[in-house]
């Protein structure tokens, strides 16, 4: 039935319109409020770490480091293992909490498991917005961290679930346009309290946070009660999972989940290897780097934060008519090539050294090639990131193979978190150069192996991999080998 998304659940076939009525989209905002909640987080880092007052308490040798008047070499005044630290610690608490989060739903249900979530996440700001020393901060970043990997589990995939396939990139993408505005409200919210004197500005930018959270979590858990019994049947397919003794064992080891498997690590470690956070944490470090001012640096992320929401609606609008592939294969041209100018740019003013200082052209051309840049990102490997691991994985390992995606999405966001001040200050402007390189390795490794989805079912998401010159070698398909079997006992027995 053309347009039609049929939800099979036990012995109960139920039909939704294959139209985004009022109800299927609101059910889909709420689901992704999660989005939101981690942009917030990773908008806030970058902000805190280029508030002044901030510095001053947490990391006052870096913070001297930064005022003194003759630098020595650009590329390393930031370079500082507690501030990467900090910046990572929320992602790898994330990363374990993405794989508790399969097991605590299912032990104690979706609704406790977000309870949790938002409890973690309440905490952890609390006690960052009162922290008088490194050791708080940090316990209220992995609390926060740990709510953060819950939440973001079961967002994208129930979006998928519940959305018509025609429409289900669109749909799905609410997830990151959450994530930007989450992202875009922290770096105006860091903004904003930079004019706020003294060390209050920041410790409100923290707590803030926790008051959304806590009201965006009530109106999500009011939300479910509203549309129960369409979530009740989402919850009730993914138990189907069950079904499925071992899904880790049958995800690894199986052999049957090949293609699934490639994915649900690659998608989300190319992701950010993109070298995405390196603008959305550093984007003030990294335009301060450049011999900006501390107002410009601040007022230049939040126009990066700008191009990223409307670059993200780019991608609502064309997921579902031009395809994944397209806009996979058209963003990451546009990185590489912005990647390459800005790395040029930087390199030309600073040289090897690191040294002197940028002309106000030259700066501008760099800001407006980070715009670029972040617009590709905003509509391929932004969205997709989430949106292709959502739609590919079949019933019975879909949560444990969620857990995979969160996990590696988070541990990569943090492993680049914490290396990249480092890397800036070994590789200098070559850094620009060598994300531009894992963008190029990603851009073939999609054009080689990943099948068109849009518009496809999916429950019927087996037939791509069939129909695909490389998967189709790895898929088993048992009513073929039985028939290959039939045919040839046939054949030994008439001759
Ligand atoms: C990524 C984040 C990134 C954000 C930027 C998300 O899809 O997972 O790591 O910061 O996009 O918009």
């Amino acid at each position: 039935m053309p347009g039609t998304l049929i939800v099979h659940h036990h012995a109960r076939h139920k039909t939704y319109p294959g139209e985004v009525t009022g109800f299927v989209f609101f059910a889909c905002l709420i689901a992704s409020v999660g989005g939101c909640i981690f942009g917030y987080d990773i908008g806030l880092t970058a902000g805190l770490t280029s508030t002044e007052a901030f510095m001053v308490q947490f990391f006052p040798s870096i913070y001297d480091e930064m005022k003194k008047q003759v630098i020595v070499n650009e590329y390393c005044k930031f370079d500082s293992q507690i501030l990467t630290l900090f910046c990572s610690s929320l992602f790898l608490s994330a990363t374990v909490a993405a794989f508790l989060a399969g097991p605590m739903g299912r032990s104690f249900g979706r609704k406790w498991t977000m309870f949790a979530a938002s409890s973690a996440y309440v905490a952890g700001a609390c006690l960052g917005g009162v922290a008088v020393n490194f050791p708080m901060l940090l316990t209220g970043r992995i609390l926060v961290g740990a709510g953060v990997g819950l939440c973001i589990h079961a967002s994208p995939l129930y979006i998928s679930e519940m959305a018509p396939a025609q429409q289900r990139g669109m749909l799905n993408i609410l997830f990151q346009f959450m994530c930007t505005v989450g992202i875009l409200t922290a770096n105006m919210t860091t903004y904003v309290a930079s004019k706020v004197d003294g060390e209050w500005g920041w410790r409100i930018g923290v707590t803030f946070g926790a008051v959304e959270t806590a009201r965006a979590t009530l109106a999500q858990i009011r939300g479910l009660s509203d549309v129960r019994e369409e979530f009740e049947d989402l919850t009730a397919a993914c138990e189907d999972g069950k079904a499925v003794a071992h899904p880790w064992r049958e995800l690894f080891f199986g052999g049957k989940y090949k293609p699934q498997l490639t994915f649900c690590i690659f998608i989300p470690f190319f992701q950010q290897l993109t070298g995405i956070n390196v603008i959305m944490f550093y984007a003030p470090v990294l335009f301060k780097t450049v011999g900006f001012k501390q107002n410009a640096t601040l007022v230049s992320s939040v126009i990066t934060g700008l191009v990223n929401v409307f670059s993200t609606f780019v991608a609502t609008l064309t997921a579902d008519k031009v395809g994944r592939r397209a806009l996979f294969l058209q963003g990451g041209t546009q990185m590489i090539i912005s990647q390459i100018l800005v790395g040029t740019f930087i390199g030309l003013q600073f040289g090897m050294s690191g040294t002197g200082a940028i002309s106000e052209q030259y700066a501008m051309c760099i800001v407006l090639f980070v715009c670029v840049y972040v617009a590709g990102f905003a509509w391929s490997w932004g969205p997709m990131g989430w949106l292709i691991p959502s739609e590919i994985y079949p019933l019975g390992v879909r949560s444990a193979a969620q857990s995979v995606t969160v996990a590696v999405n988070m541990f990569f966001t943090a492993f680049i978190g914490q290396i990249f001040l480092t890397l800036l200050c070994h590789l200098r402007f070559g850094l620009f150069y060598f994300f531009g390189a894992w963008v190029l390795v990603m851009t073939l490794f999609i054009a080689m192996l990943l099948p068109e989805t849009k518009n496809v079912p999916i429950e019927e998401m087996a037939h791509v991999w069939r129909k695909h010159w490389f998967w189709r070698k790895f898929v088993i398909d048992n009513s073929d080998a039985r028939g290959a079997e039939m045919r040839k006992r046939i054949a030994l027995e008439m001759s």
